[in-house]
This record gives C-alpha cells, structure tokens and sequence, in this order.
C-alpha cells in the first residue's frame, strides 16, 4: 500500500464518543466543510444543505432536547448519566440534509465522509450519530424545523472535536476483497 497524507488521514479517523470540548477554529471549520462539498453527487445535483452547529446556544438547543426525551422504564443511573451530555462534549455538529431524490442518501453520505477524512487530516475527530438526532426531530419538530430547511430530509449528522477518550486499537480489516 502507498502511505501517503491522504491514506494517513483515512487510516487515522476514528470514531469518538467523548470529544474535550475545545473549539474548532474557522479555518478548520471551512476546510473541513469544502470537503463535504466537494463529494461526487448523482448527476452533479449537490442536493445538499449542510448546517454546521459551532455555537454553545446551537448544540444546547439539541441537549435541551435530548434531555426532555423520557428515558426508557428502569434505566440505571449510570446510563441515565450518560443523557446528562448528549452532545458528547463536542464543539461542532453537521447536519447534511437533502430533499429526497434518487442519490441523497448516497450524496449526503459521501459528503459527510469527506468531512471525517479532512477532519482527522487535522486531528479532529467525529462521530455520527444520526438516529439521535433523527429522533429529536421527530420528538421536537420546531427544533428540525430551525435546523434544517422544509422539506428536507436529514440524512447524516456528525459530531466533530478534539478526542476526549482513548480508543480501541481496530486491528487489521477482514473485510472480504476479490480481485479478478
Ligand atoms: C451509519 C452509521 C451509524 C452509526 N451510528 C453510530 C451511533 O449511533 N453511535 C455511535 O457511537 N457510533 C455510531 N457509528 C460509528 C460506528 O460505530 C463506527 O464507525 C464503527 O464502530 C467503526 O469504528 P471506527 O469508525 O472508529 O473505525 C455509526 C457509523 C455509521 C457508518
């Protein structure tokens, strides 16, 4: 295998459930969002709206939210501790949202892949967690509806930071591959 930066970076990216809560400066923020944008999209159509959530007021909205979802009967504490920080502690969260159509789902996707490769590039790190806030939506509608434009669908959400935890060396891949 050719070990250059690209590869590097794709071999870095991790995903994290406990960022450090630093902040990600703009400069990272745009170039992590270029990447998004310049994904491939079925036809060229970049269906796409992205919405970057940077401000502490922005992610406290989806904490508010998730706070306010009743815990399922009988949870122990320490996993009811956990809906304490829903937002993992990150800086920034991206929303890529589309109207559907016949490659959104691919398109947003891959745009959000872009991001996670150019993140790690500088050290930051993400984590996707798109059925929680998929179910904020549903549990809160005017919050999708200030988030994310009408009509759309949400089709990936990503947590982005600093890591704020030790994670697990993956070891190799077994995925299967032929070449033929
Ligand atoms: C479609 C999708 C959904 C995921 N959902 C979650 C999630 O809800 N919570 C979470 O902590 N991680 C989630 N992940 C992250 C995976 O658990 C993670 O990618 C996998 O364990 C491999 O680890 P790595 O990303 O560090 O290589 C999701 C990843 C994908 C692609």
């Amino acid at each position: 295998m050719i070990d250059n930066e690209t590869m590097k970076s794709i071999l870095a990216r991790r995903s994290y459930k406990v960022f450090d809560g630093r902040p990600i400066d703009d400069e990272a923020l745009e170039t992590i969002v270029t990447a998004g944008l310049y994904a491939p999209t079925g036809m060229n159509r970049q269906p796409w709206h992205f919405t970057v959530i940077k401000s502490r007021e922005g992610m406290e909205k989806f904490g508010a939210a998730r706070r306010s979802l009743p815990l399922p009967p009988g949870i122990p504490p320490e996993i009811a501790a956990k809906f304490g920080d829903p937002m993992r502690n990150a800086p920034v969260m991206i929303l890529v949202s589309a109207k559907e159509g016949s490659t959104s789902l691919e398109d947003c996707c891959l745009a959000m892949e872009n991001m996670f490769i150019a993140a790690a590039s500088l050290g930051i790190m993400s984590g996707w967690d798109h059925a929680t806030v998929n179910d904020l939506f549903n549990h809160a509608p005017e919050l999708k509806a200030e988030m994310i434009p009408e009509s759309y669908t949400l089709y990936a959400a990503a947590f982005f930071g600093y890591p704020g935890q030790t994670v697990k060396d993956r070891g190799e891949r077994k995925g299967t591959v032929e070449y033929k």
